[in-house]
């Protein structure tokens, strides 16, 4: 049997009761599938500020490395938002992602048909849209340097940032979009500011030059605000698309929530190496935290993209997205899903539901 040692990192706000509900899936997943897992164990973010002072520590990150993968709740807070930049609950984050060499995250936005009329937009709009944003994540106006705020000898203060690419970073990129593309409907939008922004000509270039190498994936280019709009207007349009790190924030966001809810949609880091972390798109909502009503599903369908990606094990991931199925069928919803006529449900009876499904209990 495999065995596959992966630290999991709770972190805060709603975090550690939605990564509970996915690690039972996880569980059960190994049971049924035939893989061990070995699960540690860590506080990240402001769970760990409070404990050491810092929100990443040298240990943790070291387990990180030593790890197969890496499955995370959300970091942040109010507590935490009057910290320095550099001590934020988000740092650590944007350390292990850059630490773990992640420089490409793949965040699907899928709409289930049980749920397409609690999304904001018409039913007919949304209504089958599969979209891969596959979202650059260790280089642009994220990590570009110079950055910070700076006080000039006439008393104004002046803060930067700075949008950064190199071909290298541009190519790998888009060569992992490129494959996701082919494996899927095979049309990849490119999204850039190149009508203003001398970095996204190099990002348009490159892009181009990279899809030669897959004629049969089809490729296109479309202005960042135009994708804003477009993903409003006829999100059908979209099947990959592949983008900055910022503007992939941002779209990933707003394509989230064509299908209802952010609280469904998981997300899958990767890079060159064997390293990979798998963490719900949404937040650490700490308004609702603790409170047994946040949606476990976006977690649980994390660890479904982590035995798909991670551990080659399709069949336990199709397992765990055909368990959702059957449970939001069946008419469960947690309240951020939650509509006349369907059963409301807490976070931990949502895990409890997609655990019997996945084990034939259900
Ligand atoms: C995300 C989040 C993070 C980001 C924050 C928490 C640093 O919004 O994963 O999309 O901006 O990348
Ligand atoms: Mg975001």
């Amino acid at each position: 049997m495999k065995s596959y040692r992966i630290l999991v990192l709770p972190g805060d706000g709603i975090g550690p009761e939605i990564v509970r509900e996915a690690v039972r899936v996880l569980t059960v997943a190994g049971q049924r599938y035939g893989a061990a897992f070995t699960l540690t164990e860590a506080p990240v973010g402001g769970a760990s500020i409070d404990r050491a002072g810092v929100p990443l520590t040298e240990e943790v990150l070291k387990t990180a490395l030593d790890s197969d993968c890496v499955l995370m709740g959300a970091v942040g807070g109010p507590k935490w938002e009057g910290l320095d930049y550099s001590v934020r609950p988000e740092r650590a984050l944007l350390r292990l992602r850059k630490e773990l060499g992640l420089f490409a995250n793949l965040r699907p936005a899928k709409v289930y048909s049980a749920l397409a009329n609690t999304s904001t937009l018409k039913r007919e709009v949304v209504e089958g849209v599969d979209i891969m944003v596959v979202r650059e994540l260790t280089g642009g106006l994220y990590f570009g340097t110079p950055r910070g705020v700076e006080t000039l000898p006439d008393g104004r203060e002046r803060g930067v940032n700075t949008l950064v690419y190199t071909t290298p970073e541009i190519e790998r990129i888009a060569r992992v979009a490129l494959g996701i593309a082919r494996k899927r409907r095979k049309k990849l939008t490119s999204v850039d500011k190149a009508n203003v922004l001398e970095a996204a000509e190099l990002w348009r270039k490159v892009v181009t030059k990279a899809s030669k190498d897959y004629p049969d994936v089809t490729l296109s280019h479309m202005y960042v605000d135009n994708c804003a709009m477009q993903l409003v207007r006829d999100p059908r349009q979209f099947d990959c698309i592949v983008t900055e790190n910022t503007f992939g924030d941002i779209l990933s966001d707003e394509a989230a929530m064509l299908t209802g809810s952010i609280g469904m949609l998981p997300s899958a880091s990767i890079g060159d190496s064997h390293h990979a972390l798998y963490e719900p798109i949404h937040g650490s909502a700490p308004d609702i935290a603790g409170k047994n009503i946040a949606n476990p599903v976006a977690t649980i369908l994390s660890v479904g993209m982590m035995l798909r990606y991670s551990f080659d094990m399709d069949g336990a991931a199709d397992g765990i997205e055909r368990a959702v199925c059957r449970a939001l069928d069946k008419g469960l919803r947690t309240a951020d899903i939650y509509q006349g006529g369907t059963k409301k449900v807490g976070c931990k009876e949502m895990g409890d539901a997609i655990v019997g499904e996945l084990s034939g209990k259900g």
